[in-house]
């Protein structure tokens, strides 16, 4: 089992340790974890999308993600939460991955992932940023996501108490049998099949973007 993990951010605090304790349920899986900081931000030249992802000026360091991304059994991205929301770093990654929203081109083999999203608050805010992180997903054409969402109290791993570690590591534990359960089975939901099939009869007409009609028809969609 292929396991793709993106940190949100540099430094090993509280949502770090949380992605690494879920790992641990994973010992058969093949882990490749990346770093977003490094990353340049989407420059909005829209190539992706009418010219093709290749034409990305920034696709050296974007396209060995994306490309786990799609290989991946199980993607985990997690993010603390910044001012209520996924880091910049992290929102970068997902602009860039703008032309592989079901509206454009989705790849088709998103269709029996798993995701998940991780994130940790010093007050509230965790859910609201797990949220906007399977969103993300959910528009690449992930049907199962699960969230790991906490508020530690804390600015730093070492400063969460034991007692939120202990109630913390149950909700991991929890999330790691479900993802057990459903790996390799997920199916689109309701929500997802009727999305996509509106999705594809706007591709049917579509007379604006000949690269996004190509992707629905060589897929066998349209
Ligand atoms: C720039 C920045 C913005 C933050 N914004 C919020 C916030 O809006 N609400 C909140 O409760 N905590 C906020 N925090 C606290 C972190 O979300 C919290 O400490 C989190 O657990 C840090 O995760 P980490 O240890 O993985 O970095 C913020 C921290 C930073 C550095």
């Amino acid at each position: 089992m292929k396991i793709t993990v993106i940190h949100g951010q540099n430094h090993k605090g509280s949502t770090y340790h949380i992605t690494q304790l879920l790992l641990k349920h994973f010992p058969e899986g093949e882990i490749t974890e990346y770093r977003v900081n490094h990353l340049k931000y989407c420059i909005g030249c829209f190539n992706c999308i009418y010219k093709g992802e290749n034409s990305c000026p920034h696709l050296e360091d974007i396209k060995p993600i994306i490309q786990s991304i799609e290989d991946c059994d199980l993607v985990i991205a997690e993010s603390p939460n910044y001012c209520m929301g996924m880091t910049g770093q992290l929102k970068t990654l997902f602009d860039h991955m703008a032309y592989r929203w079901i509206s454009h081109r989705p790849h088709p083999g998103m269709r029996t992932k798993i995701g998940v999203a991780i994130s940790t608050t010093a007050g509230v805010g965790a859910g609201l940023t797990a949220k906007s992180i399977t969103k993300q997903m959910f528009w690449w054409g992930i049907p199962k996501t699960y969230r790991i969402a906490a508020a530690v109290g804390a600015k730093s791993w070492e400063e969460v108490k034991p007692e939120k570690k202990s109630s913390l590591e149950k909700q991991i534990q929890k999330t790691a049998r479900k993802i057990h359960k459903h790996l390799g089975k997920s199916k689109p939901g309701l929500k997802f099949t009727l999305l996509f099939k509106l999705m594809a009869s706007s591709q049917k007409k579509n007379n604006w973007n000949p690269v996004d009609k190509k992707h629905w028809e060589e897929n066998g969609w349209i």
